[in-house]
């Protein structure tokens, strides 16, 4: 299967580490140019961008909070102005933040909104608009969770909320732009061996090994193959669904 993504410009929040940086370096594969953010971790994104870089694709790294608006605007307008016009979206950075329902003060779920839905919002509506402006048929892939679904074992109320806003919004926007050919997608993964989940993965993982049919806690590969599809014109006839990639735990 052709994806025909050769020269195409993508931006990937949250793509120093973990799932994000698998969905880069499938991207630059696929002969995409990539831009990512970071928040806190400037040397895995350097690396990174190098790595990408030496496969023959541009790429850069931009220092970015998703929970602040004129941050948001500043990696949208470097990534365009350092790759050209950005035709696809990924919005991949999250906080995860843990605890039972009473831990959580009205500053923690407010962050964790903001970083998870808002960001994720203001990315969309700026590219929507100069996709529309433009009349391209760009490409949203908003990375949620099985938690929106089920919420969590172990205690994560705002994200597990942030992630079902995520799903919500996913159908919302691919209703409202898909007069313009714009498709709105979502991903949901269950357990994958990144930092966010390590420590627990490492403390606990038969139990979590024994919830999954497929038997197996997902690659961040697993992930990005999944994204690179639906990126792709391969995957124009879909839209406003979230794809389920749980290893069988959620079976939507
Ligand atoms: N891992 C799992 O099992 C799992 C399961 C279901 C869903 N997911 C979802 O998959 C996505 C990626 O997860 P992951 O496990 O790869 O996460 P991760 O390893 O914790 O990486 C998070 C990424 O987001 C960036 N980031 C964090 N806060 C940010 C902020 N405020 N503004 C901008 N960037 C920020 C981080 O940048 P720095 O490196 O600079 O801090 C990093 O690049 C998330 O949406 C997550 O909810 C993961």
């Amino acid at each position: 299967m052709k994806l025909n993504l050769q020269g195409k410009v993508a931006l990937v929040t949250g793509g120093s580490r973990g799932i994000g940086a698998a969905i880069c370096r499938n991207f630059a594969a696929e002969g995409v140019h990539v831009g990512f953010n970071y928040l806190s971790s400037p040397e895995a994104a350097d690396e990174l961008a190098a790595e990408l870089q030496a496969t023959g694709v541009k790429a850069v790294a931009v220092q970015a909070d998703m929970g602040e608006e004129a941050s948001i605007l500043n990696l949208l307008e470097r990534v365009s102005a350092e790759l050209g016009p950005i035709d696809i979206l990924v919005n991949n950075a999250a906080v995860c933040p843990g605890g039972p329902m009473e831990s959580y003060s009205w500053d923690v779920w407010d962050r964790t909104l903001r970083v998870n839905v808002t960001g994720a919002f203001i990315a969309c509506r700026e590219l929507a608009t100069s996709w529309r402006q433009r009349q391209a048929h760009g490409k949203i892939v908003n990375i949620v969770s099985l938690a929106a679904f089920l919420g969590s074992t172990s205690g994560h109320l705002p994200y597990d909320s942030s992630k079902g806003a995520l799903v919500s919004m996913t159908r919302a926007l691919a209703r409202e732009l898909a007069p313009e050919g714009i498709n709105v997608n979502a991903v949901a993964p269950g357990m994958v061996k990144t930092e966010m989940v390590i420590k627990k993965l490492d403390a606990n993982l038969a139990f979590y090994l024994s919830r999954i049919p497929l038997n197996r806690i997902a690659e961040p590969a697993d992930i990005a193959n999944i994204v690179t599809f639906l990126a792709s014109d391969a995957a124009s006839y879909i839209t406003g669904a979230t794809i389920d990639a749980t290893g069988g735990m959620m079976m939507h």
